[in-house]
């Protein structure tokens, strides 16, 4: 691309971003407001995840010339159990606000045990602080501060951007998790966040089970999945067929991509493939027609349709029915791929045995 056209590209990127943010953002506010927010438990390393919040971070400390400083206690224990993911968004939020209205100073962060033993033996109690040295936040203001959709000053906040939703989010999480949060500050004197969470203790001699997608994901041998399977994939979206081979090619798989069913069909006569991936909507052939020829000459390789995630009833039914035998829907998910190729992958070998 030329400059201009890089510039642009690196807008929607931008603005792609914003976007999904904000749509995160009123996802899960009203997933909390429904009572339908749940809560992973899975282990978290602190000290790793601080750090890595830190980092996000230190691009834009650096460009506004502030400083980022972190403290974590020893006391801490290296591994304990929650969700990291809800931990990290808080943390996001709160040091993302610290940098945002910080002009001059620094941002920093403290996390501690407290060692209340009202938590029992097998929880404990965390304490973060985050303190800035920015703009602060007048006393009669800070009740609204953890009310959505409150932003205290409609000049700044064009300046700076965002929804103002951040903080009412991190006051629930924080409450689903046990804790509490609160706020000292005073106009131009900087504001200190804090807020506690109670965690579980990782025990050694529990043998848990993780519901935790991500702790799925960490299987040793994800790797290796699709090792040398070879795989045709029928898309015409580029962006789909991109990312579905992606993520099949790390897994191991060996991909062909072809754009609609009437290269499929062709390219199956040519060539051998143990799996393969079928859009349904495709220009020239589409994938139920086209799935219906390739049963005529190849009755066992697994065809699994690729479609999106509003498709009926109807639509699920025709590719049964044209000899399809699985799903996934766009935009694909990692999770799903992984499921796909935990169910086929043995089959594929156990045809190759025999
Ligand atoms: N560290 C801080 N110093 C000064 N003002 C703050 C600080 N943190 C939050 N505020 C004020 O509280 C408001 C609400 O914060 P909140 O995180 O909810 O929203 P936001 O950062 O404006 O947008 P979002 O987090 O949704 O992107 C901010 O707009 C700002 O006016
Ligand atoms: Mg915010």
């Amino acid at each position: 691309m030329d400059e201009e056209q890089r510039g642009f590209a690196e807008i929607m990127i931008d603005s792609g971003k914003s976007l999904l943010y904000i749509l995160n953002e009123i996802l899960d506010f009203s997933k909390i407001e429904a009572g339908k927010m749940d809560l992973e438990q899975g282990p978290v390393d602190i000290r790793d995840m601080l750090n890595s919040v830190m980092e996000l971070f230190s691009i834009k400390a650096a460009e506004k010339k502030i400083e980022l400083y972190s403290e974590i206690s020893s006391q801490i224990p290296e591994r304990v159990r929650g969700d990291e993911t809800r931990i990290r968004q808080i943390l996001i939020n709160l040091v993302g606000n610290a940098v945002k209205f910080t002009e001059k100073g620094s941002v920093t962060v403290i996390a501690e045990m407290d060692h209340s033993p009202e938590y029992g033996p097998h929880h404990l109690l965390l304490s973060f602080k985050i303190k800035d040295t920015g703009i602060g936040i007048a006393l009669d203001k800070q009740h609204q501060l953890f009310q959505s959709f409150s932003q205290l000053d409609p000049a700044i906040n064009r300046k700076f951007g965002g929804t103002g939703l951040g903080l009412a989010i991190s006051k629930k999480l924080v409450e689903l998790m046990g804790g509490a949060i609160g706020v000292q500050s005073e106009i131009g004197q900087g504001a200190e966040f804090q807020f506690t969470i109670v965690l579980e203790k990782w025990r050694e001699e529990i043998v848990y089970v993780e519901d935790h997608l991500a702790a799925r994901l960490e299987l040793p041998d994800r790797n290796s999945l699709a090792s040398g399977i070879r795989i045709l994939i029928a898309e015409d979206q580029a962006v789909n067929s991109h990312l579905l081979e992606e993520m099949l090619r790390k897994f191991g798989g060996v991909c062909d991509v072809v754009g609609n069913g009437a290269q499929a069909v062709d390219l199956l006569a040519k060539t051998q493939y143990d799996l393969i991936f079928m859009d349904i909507q495709m220009p020239v052939m589409d994938g139920i027609e086209a799935t219906c020829e390739i049963r005529k000459t190849h009755p066992g390789i697994p065809v699994i349709a690729a479609i999106t995630a509003f498709a009926g009833e109807r639509d699920r039914e025709a590719c049964l029915q044209c000899g399809m035998q699985d799903f996934i829907s766009k935009p694909f998910h990692s999770a799903e791929i992984i499921r796909v190729l935990n169910t086929w992958v043995p089959y594929i070998h156990s045809q190759k045995v025999n």
